[in-house]
């Protein structure tokens, strides 16, 4: 027997999926296309929403003070879900199979939760920055998942902000914040309005130095004794790299030094996730 249409369910706000046909409200628009990282950016910023996935991921935006605008949830998650549920009880709640949720969001939806999520406004730079002493600026990092790692690295080792210049990826697309396991929420982040370059002014104006993590000629090795002033600077920027053309040539020509982890001969060079974990532990205020 067909199932039958969505219904609302016994509290008035479940909106039970049951079919392909009940897809069609325009409160689910926000769970579209999910993997398109390209028409996510388009999607997201037309809802001024993004999309937090996996339980512990939304937990830890609500805890942040962000507002959920819906959730979208598998039944098998309902009960795990239940004291988010409870706390939340004027939110629409959108619920179903998972065959009825991953023909909405075009991947299965194996981490049981999505919520979308009011995006917040875009913070100013000098706002972001204000009182930090350890920044990282991500220079053009285009892919999600490093920029997740790198968050979670520079959350976990005790740095303060994050710059993006404009063509980087998007820090709320919904890897991205996953990746990072929802510590994106507790790092404040703003983007530059042009490249790295035209902002050095203004960060050597507050007080930080400003270094690139990249394998140059001239660049120090960040275990060397040499970099002493860069690690016991009051005020730090560490520009990192696009993962294949690395620091714009621009930009190494404006900073104040490149810093290099040591490789042996052969290796290129390292992911930069990895590079960052590594040159932001050492290079953390102390
Ligand atoms: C994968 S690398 C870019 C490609 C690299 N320029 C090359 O020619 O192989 C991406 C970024 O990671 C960082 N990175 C990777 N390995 C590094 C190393 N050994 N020392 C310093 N930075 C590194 C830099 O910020 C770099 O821009």
């Amino acid at each position: 027997m067909a199932e039958p249409a969505a219904s609302a369910g016994p509290d008035g706000r479940e909106v039970r999926l049951a079919r392909a046909e009940d897809l069609a409200d325009p409160r689910l628009a926000p769970y579209t296309t999910l993997t398109d990282a390209a028409l996510r950016r388009r999607v997201d910023a037309e809802h001024g929403v993004f999309l937090a996935e996996s339980s512990q991921v939304v937990r830890r935006a609500l805890a942040a003070g962000h507002t959920p605008r819906s959730f979208l949830l598998g039944d098998r998650y309902r009960e795990s879900f239940a004291d988010v549920l409870a706390a939340h009880p004027d939110v629409p709640l959108f619920t179903g199979p998972d065959e009825v949720l991953t023909s909405l969001t075009g991947f299965h939806l194996h981490r049981g939760a999505l919520a979308a999520m009011d995006r917040p406004a875009p913070r100013p730079v000098t706002d972001v920055l204000a009182g930090a002493r350890r920044v990282l600026i991500a220079e053009d990092l285009v892919d999600h998942t490093n920029l997740g790692a790198v968050v979670r690295s520079a959350v976990a080792l005790g740095w303060d902000a994050l710059l993006l210049t404009p063509q980087a990826a998007d820090p709320l697309y919904r890897r991205a914040i996953r990746v990072s396991m929802g510590t994106v929420f507790r790092l404040p982040w703003a983007r530059l309005e042009g490249p790295v370059a035209e902002a050095v002014p203004a960060l050597r104006e507050a007080g930080f130095a400003v270094a690139a993590l990249e394998v140059t000629e001239r660049a120090v090795g960040l275990d060397s004794p040499e970099l002493e002033p860069l690690r016991s600077a009051d005020r730090l920027a560490l520009v990192l790299g696009q993962e294949g053309p690395g620091v714009r040539t621009e930009t190494l020509e404006h900073t104040d030094a490149d810093v290099v982890i040591s490789m042996p001969d052969g290796v290129d060079s390292l992911n930069v996730a990895a590079a960052a974990a590594v040159a932001l532990w050492e290079l953390r205020a102390r």
